[in-house]
């Protein structure tokens, strides 16, 4: 079967088998490239601290626990109760789960409802989560990032570029549907062999130009 044709819950069900048998699946927690590539985009966030962000398809908190430092309040979501709880485990053994809030969530369906202005995220962050949505699902995504960024925040997209079996989307697909998006505006590209990581904004100004530098 074609894979954005699977019914929701066959796509999390392979999530579930990976968590099942690895913590961590992708060796996020002991590879160099995943220590270098999450260095690399926290040190490309445009603002030292974040107040409220976002983080779907946290997977195992690595991220999580990092996001959790620069910034206020994290609502870090996935569609997988294993990665969850392996997420919630990570935050908890390490002490920074007191500003996480963990939620069971499959994009883009589940994606948080904006009910006041206030609620809104200053920092959105999809790391190698985008590429395993169809054509339509992303165009939603894109859709609700944009409605629920508040003024001055980020949208961070992080992504690997090799083929694999589960992927629906290209990265350069994925990433330029950011890039083409009304009211966006491109804050950061860092390509490599390996990597494309793009950083938008719904203000225009460089990081230079909001201190008031430039
Ligand atoms: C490759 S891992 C990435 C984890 C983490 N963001 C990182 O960069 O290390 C992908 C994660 O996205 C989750 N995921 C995949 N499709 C999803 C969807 N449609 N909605 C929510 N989570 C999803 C998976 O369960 C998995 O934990």
């Amino acid at each position: 079967m074609n894979p954005s044709s699977m019914p929701d819950d066959q796509r999390s069900a392979y999530f579930e088998q990976l968590y099942r048998h690895a913590a961590d699946p992708w060796q996020v927690r002991r590879r160099w490239y995943e220590e270098r590539k999450r260095a690399l985009l926290l040190a490309s966030l445009p603002q030292q601290r974040y107040g409220h962000a976002y983080e779907p398809g946290c997977g195992n908190g690595e991220l999580t626990l990092a996001l959790a430092r620069r910034c206020e309040r994290v609502l870090a979501a996935d569609a997988s109760l294993e990665a969850l709880q392996l997420a919630q485990r990570r935050l908890g053994e390490a002490g920074g789960d007191v500003n996480v809030r963990f939620a069971h969530q499959r994009l883009p369906q589940d994606w948080p409802r904006i009910l006041q202005g206030s609620d809104k995220f200053d920092l959105i962050v999809l790391s190698e989560i985008a590429y395993y949505l169809a054509p339509e699902e992303l165009a939603r995504v894109v859709e609700h990032s944009i409605a629920s960024l508040a003024p001055g925040g980020s949208i961070v997209l992080c992504h690997w570029r090799a083929p694999f079996a589960q992927r629906l989307l290209s990265t350069v697909r994925v990433h330029a549907a950011f890039q083409g998006a009304p009211g966006l505006h491109r804050v950061l590209r860092h390509e490599e062999t390996d990597f494309l990581l793009g950083i938008w904004s719904n203000d225009a100004r460089s990081v230079a130009q909001r201190e008031g530098f430039t």
